[in-house]
């Protein structure tokens, strides 16, 4: 292959697995459970699969497909298939989100180093939960070590990235994937079978609809898109290097179920847990790292042994399921730099992680020593998951609904969706009609009534 050549996802399952990658990690693990337990569980899990159904995966198909046809970078993608068109600012927007959500992601994918050190020198031995949350917040408000850990978490990013798409991304995510999901399925068990945990499955399944409110919905849709790395162009950029024969609707439905399940298995782990020793559900971003630790102790603290292999291997998977994600991240942002401003790869790659570092060094010291400067009543990491979750990425879907229902020629979408002609035309309808209708209103909806218009 000639160094100009985009190059492509070698196989079915590589291609599967390395959009799950990028969907699946802190999304699914930390922070579906900390947005569970803000809005009070099992309702907002319901609305959460609403979304994820209506809105996440039409809109990933719609992602792919305006990715494969154009084969280019999120914002090239536009200019490609609407030139001289204002649709740019879509795939710009998506770029800019990519860049402040590494940022603070890249924080949350430290702690996961430090804890594997924490795991492998058995430091969560005969600790209480109170003590767990003492350490933990001592630890985030650190102005060094959650620093230095997000730098290396950014550096090894940086290099995979600097390997090229299929070696690197394709490779890790066929490893870690299978691995991560056996082990979340044993400490489900763990935690469902620990004194107390009913109450945990309870505030899973048994909705509370009188908790309802526009919160609840904006922060369902901002988690569905958040997940699925949608509304900013990742899967767009994945899907330019996909081939032309891969499925597209059936590709979307694996991921997304893949996704789903990962988030609900992250659930049945934290809450019975949390309710088993008396964590707040709505501890917020903490509530994996405090939960967690616990598991491990009361589950298997007979065994110390048992402990100590299963927190290594649970922290090491978790990093490497944060690493397939922010590889993502970093790609848009990077290959977004090479092929407009016609930077090399590595150039467009080193201006991506030095921007990146910056940013998640001001996030992770915003928990510290920085957490009395607020914007709206938010520190910065606070702030940049809002803008983004909650604001960038719904809106940056909305627009490619818009895109794909309103501006794109259907003979287009037709070709790319339709898997040679094979696709059901009753399925094909209801995806346009979602994309032109449900999806932008849905979306709107959602953010006027956040608005407070409808109270
Ligand atoms: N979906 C990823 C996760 O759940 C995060 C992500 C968001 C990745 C947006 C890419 C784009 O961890």
């Amino acid at each position: 292959m000639t160094r100009n050549e985009r190059a492509n996802f070698g196989s079915k399952l590589g291609v599967i697995l390395a959009s799950a990658g990028s969907a699946v990690g802190l999304g699914n693990i930390w922070r579906f459970p900390f947005e569970t337990g803000n809005h009070g569980g099992a309702a907002f899990i319901l609305i959460y699969l609403v979304c994820v159904l209506i809105l996440g995966i039409p809109i990933m198909i719609a992602e792919f497909l305006i990715g494969r046809r154009s084969r280019a970078n999120t914002a090239g993608a536009y200019q490609k298939l609407a030139p001289g068109t204002q649709w740019r600012w879509v795939g710009r927007m998506g770029v800019l989100a990519g860049f402040l959500i590494l940022g603070y992601y890249s924080v949350v994918a430290g702690w996961t180093l430090e804890f594997i050190g924490e795991a492998a020198t058995n430091s969560f031995a005969g600790k209480s939960a109170a003590e767990f949350i003492a350490s933990f917040n001592g630890f985030v408000s650190n102005p060094w070590r959650p620093v230095i850990w997000l730098i290396v978490f950014l550096l090894v990013t940086h290099f995979i990235i600097i390997k090229g798409v299929e070696k690197g991304i394709e490779k890790s995510a066929k490893i870690m994937m299978p691995m991560l999901f056996i082990l979340l399925i044993v400490l489900a068990i763990c935690s469902v079978s620990l004194p107390g945990a009913s109450e945990g499955i309870e505030f899973l399944l048994k909705p509370d609809f009188s908790k309802v409110d526009g919160n609840v919905f904006l922060g369902a849709m901002g988690q569905a898109f958040f997940s699925l790395s949608l509304g900013m162009g990742c899967l767009c950029t994945y899907a330019s290097y996909f081939r032309n024969d891969t499925n597209l609707p059936k590709t979307a439905l694996n991921v997304a179920g893949i996704d789903t399940l990962v988030a609900i298995l992250a659930g049945f782990i934290i809450f019975p847990a949390a309710f088993s020793v008396g964590i707040q559900p709505d501890a917020g971003p903490s509530l994996l790292f405090i939960t967690l630790p616990n598991v491990f102790q009361q589950a298997f603290g007979n065994i110390p042994w048992l402990a100590i292999v299963l927190s290594i291997m649970f922290y090491v998977l978790l990093a490497l399921a944060a690493l397939t994600s922010t590889i993502s991240l970093h790609e848009v942002v990077t290959a977004y730099l090479h092929e407009e401003f016609k930077f090399t790869r590595g150039k467009a790659a080193r201006l991506v992680t030095a921007g990146c570092i910056i940013l998640g060094v001001l996030c992770s010291l915003s928990l510290g020593v920085g957490k009395d400067y607020t914007i709206f009543g938010l520190n910065l990491f606070d702030l940049f998951d809002f803008v983004t979750a909650k604001i960038m990425l719904p809106l940056g879907g909305f627009f490619i609904s818009l895109f794909t229902g309103w501006y794109l020629d259907k003979k287009i979408v037709w070709e790319e969706v339709s898997n040679n002609g094979t696709l059901n035309i009753h399925i094909y309808r209801l995806l346009i009609f979602i994309l032109k209708y449900i999806a932008p209103i849905g979306i709107g909806l959602i953010f006027i009534n956040e608005l407070g218009f409808f109270k």
